[in-house]
């Protein structure tokens, strides 16, 4: 009978962006990272390892029901083979049944739009590592399997972690240092939720990877923004230690606008944002102009990855305000009050007309609320 594992992994969204490589066949990163990790109970990949010597030879992998070719030297093979070598280590240690000689099937499902611009290949690849680590028995830990899915995609070592997650860049030329850490648990900051706002859920024009190598061979911009992230993340982690989303906000926000102006500072310039996204801008600065007078702070922080699809950040308390603004996207004419509440207490504010009248025209095709949530989970193993 088959050996079999089935896990699932989580989707994370990051705070600190990773955008350039170093090394391009190691996928080591010219900067850190930092990232949230979200719900696997709304957002997953779900994957299964099976291996059994009766297959015919040959590793085969499927990705949502579609046969996906496993290129020899390609990024999915070389996590295979790391994670094979580390089986076959064992086997020779403690005289295990060789399943690393057993052809491979690997069937992995996303339960949301691949093409949403969402980061299917940070939970996709963080899945399979996971599930041929639970198929082999490995004793390696949870950062040590970071190194691999790291080479499966950069976004992926961080959706190993449930909570709040750093990718630290490394020195080290053959990675080995370049590895993804839990800064702080889900249970630290329970209360931080995400609303994902989906403005299009065509696929995107320029992959991250081909993207950010353009970025490092032609941006300037993009050293000084290496100057500037060391600093970002331990602000950021530092806000994150104490739960100061004011903080926290303000460096989500400046770190999404200094992705952005990086992609648009290479040649030829990459927009991954259009109008819609903009208005989604206007709109949280706005919020967070309203919440800041009336002396709550910022209340909301938007971050966008290689696509137009905004993620909004907000403590528990303030999502359903963030959730009513953006679906009053592009209202009746005038202003616009907008109840702020805060244990009970009722205050009015109002958005300015002229930043109102400012924003794009478009809509948001559909929300995704979800929060914080835990790391991979195993579902089933024999
Ligand atoms: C904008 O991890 O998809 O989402 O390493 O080439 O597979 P590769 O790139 P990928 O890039 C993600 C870029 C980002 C920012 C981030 O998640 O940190």
């Amino acid at each position: 009978m088959a050996h079999q594992a089935t896990i699932s992994a989580p989707v994370n969204i990051a705070c600190i962006k990773y955008w350039g490589k170093r090394d391009t066949s190691l996928i080591l990163p010219t900067n850190s990272s930092l990232s949230i990790t979200l719900n696997q109970d709304d957002l997953r990949s779900t994957t299964t390892a099976q291996c059994d010597p009766i297959f015919s030879p040959g590793d085969k992998l499927w990705l949502n029901g579609k046969e996906e070719v496993v290129k020899f030297g390609g990024r999915t093979a070389t996590c295979i083979e790391v994670l094979r070598g580390w089986r076959r280590d064992l086997e020779k240690d403690k005289g295990l049944e060789p399943l690393s000689t057993y052809p491979l099937r690997v069937a992995s499902h996303n339960n949301f739009p691949t093409a949403a611009g969402l980061a299917s290949s940070a939970s996709g690849l963080a899945a399979l590592v996971f599930s041929l680590a639970t198929l082999y028995s490995l004793p390696q830990s949870l950062g040590q399997l970071s190194l691999v899915a790291r080479q499966g995609s950069g976004s992926a070592c961080r959706s190993l972690f449930g909570g709040y997650v750093a990718w630290r860049e490394g020195t080290q030329p053959d990675g080995s240092d370049s590895i993804a850490e839990e800064i702080a648990p889900r249970d630290h900051w329970p209360e931080m939720c995400a609303l994902i706002c989906v403005v299009s859920d065509a696929k995107k024009g320029t992959s991250s990877t081909s993207g950010m190598q353009r970025t490092v061979e032609t941006s300037t911009l993009l050293q000084h923004r290496l100057t500037i992230v060391p600093e970002r993340m331990s602000s950021i982690s530092h806000a994150i230690k104490e739960r100061n989303f004011d903080s926290f906000a303000q460096i989500t926000m400046t770190d999404s606008n200094s992705f952005h102006a990086v992609c648009l500072d290479t040649s030829p310039p990459i927009f991954y944002m259009n109008d819609v996204s903009r208005s989604i801008i206007a709109m949280v600065e706005e919020l967070n102009r309203v919440s800041g007078e009336l002396g709550y702070g910022r209340i909301a922080a938007y971050t966008f990855d290689a696509g137009p699809n905004a993620v909004i950040y907000a403590l528990e308390k303030w999502m359903g305000l963030v959730e009513k603004s953006v679906r009053r996207w592009f209202p009746q004419e005038g202003i616009v009050e907008v109840e702020l509440e805060q244990e009970g207490n009722k205050v009015l504010g109002k958005f300015d007309e002229r930043v109102m009248a400012s924003w794009g025209k478009g809509a948001v095709k559909s929300l995704i609320k979800t929060r914080v949530g835990d790391g991979p989970r195993v579902l089933g193993e024999k």
